[in-house]
């Protein structure tokens, strides 16, 4: 949660631990380097009555689903009824946690007045402006990407604006609602997942038949109008998580998605499909399976674990009674361990029946065919999930999604 102080910035966060590693200036998901700290005015702080002074609040909480994919919006609550306590008439404060639309004026909104006493409009200004941060990505920034905004009228929108103008070299858009913000970036993830999701099913469809998928897309994307998505895993606490926003409220107010449920189910499922393709080709070669995992954060060159899908395969390969060595050069051991109960491993064998590459880590792709070669079997497998080494596997049978 950030306020701005005028000339000072702050962050608050009820976690200490990253309170404490920010102080010192390290950013625990690796996307700030510290010298990016230096000559910041920025204070980070586990007290919100420190934030007594601010004026403008944003709030950016997770938004995350329970284990029966349903939103859990205790965070966006919580962190409403800490900034309730220490608004004034005149502030601000702008929602940036991915959400359906509705939420920040039907669900965060009476909770600000209820706890501020105050109200919204007439004694301060709500706003909604999504994050679209991408993390790995150095390109497409908080500074070189458009930023959606809103406010809960046109006074409101304007000052929001202005006030992100500051940061966005690119500039923002206004949009005419907040709930039209919201809705812009629970369509950007949902049409994402869409399009992966039917990449995951012709990959179903296409292995049957004999095909490479990637082929197919490199094919296909020759013409002008192709969008090349691939297949995969869908993970992380985005695109695998935001379309149950949208169903849930859709749900809520009586109809029951189709196209984006489907697209859920089958990309949710890939993790299990990964599993069955591996448990067949490492039972029918060896009695005692061996299984090495090349990556656990939900996509490449990141630290992030959140909601990592590759999980749910090892999960199914270790009911098989196969062993699993997972490994990855990004991911904190602790935070695997803490999260899935998974140890990474540091010492690779070098009789492995299977390997799966899930995402293409920067060190991997400087791997080899003889790499794979000389730490697996002969009839091993090599699984491919992003079909990065196609055409290069040729000691080792290669299977990609
Ligand atoms: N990070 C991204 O790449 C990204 C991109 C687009 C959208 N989003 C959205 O932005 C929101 C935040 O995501 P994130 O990745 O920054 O999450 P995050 O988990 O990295 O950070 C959120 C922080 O909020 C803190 N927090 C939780 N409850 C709090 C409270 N009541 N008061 C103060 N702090 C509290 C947590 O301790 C955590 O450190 C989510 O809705 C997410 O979907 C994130």
């Amino acid at each position: 949660m950030y306020t701005e102080l005028l000339d000072k910035k702050a962050k608050l966060d009820i976690n200490a631990k990253r309170i404490n590693l920010l102080k010192q200036r390290i950013d625990s998901n690796k996307e700030i380097c510290a010298e990016e700290f230096d000559n910041k005015e920025i204070f980070f702080t586990e007290d919100s009555a420190s934030l007594s002074a601010a004026n403008f609040f944003i709030i950016a909480v997770p938004t995350e689903v329970d284990k029966h994919n349903v939103p859990d919006l205790r965070p966006l609550i919580n962190a409403s009824k800490t900034v309730a306590k220490v608004l004034k008439k005149g502030d601000y404060v702008v929602y940036e946690s991915t959400t359906y639309p509705g939420c920040t004026e039907e669900d965060c909104l009476p909770v600000l007045e209820k706890f501020s006493g105050l109200i919204a409009g007439k004694d301060f200004k709500i706003g909604y402006s999504p994050e679209r941060i991408n993390p790995g990505d150095k390109k497409n920034t908080l500074r070189s990407v458009i930023k959606v905004v809103s406010g809960n009228d046109d006074e409101s929108l304007e000052e929001i604006a202005k006030i992100y103008e500051l940061v966005v070299d690119a500039g923002v858009h206004r949009a005419p609602s907040i709930k039209v913000a919201e809705a812009s970036k629970i369509v950007e993830n949902t049409q994402r997942d869409l399009n992966i999701a039917l990449m995951n099913e012709l990959s179903l469809i296409f292995d049957r038949m004999g095909i490479n998928t990637y082929d197919v897309i490199e094919a296909a994307g020759t013409k002008w109008n192709f969008l090349k998505f691939h297949p995969g895993l869908v993970g992380g606490h985005c695109i695998g998580v935001d379309p149950y926003y949208l169903t849930h409220k859709a749900a809520a107010l009586g109809y029951e998605s189709k196209v984006i449920s489907s697209s859920r189910y089958i990309n949710d499922d890939m993790a299990k499909y990964v599993a069955r393709k591996i448990i067949t080709h490492v039972l029918r070669i060896s009695n005692e399976p061996k299984v090495l995992v090349k990556g656990v954060t939900f996509k490449e060159n990141v630290s992030d674990i959140r909601n990592s899908k590759i999980v749910d395969t090892v999960k199914e390969l270790l009911t098989f009674n196969i062993k699993v060595d997972v490994e990855d050069p990004y991911a904190a051991e602790d935070e695997v361990f803490e999260e899935y109960g998974l140890h990474l491993t540091k010492q690779v064998a070098d009789d492995y029946d299977a390997i799966i590459i899930t995402v293409p880590h920067a060190p991997y792709l400087l791997l080899t065919d003889e790499n794979f070669a000389s730490i697996t079997k002969k009839d091993a497998l090599i699984a491919d999930l992003k079909g990065v080494f196609k055409n290069k596997i040729i000691n080792r049978k290669y299977w990609s999604l």
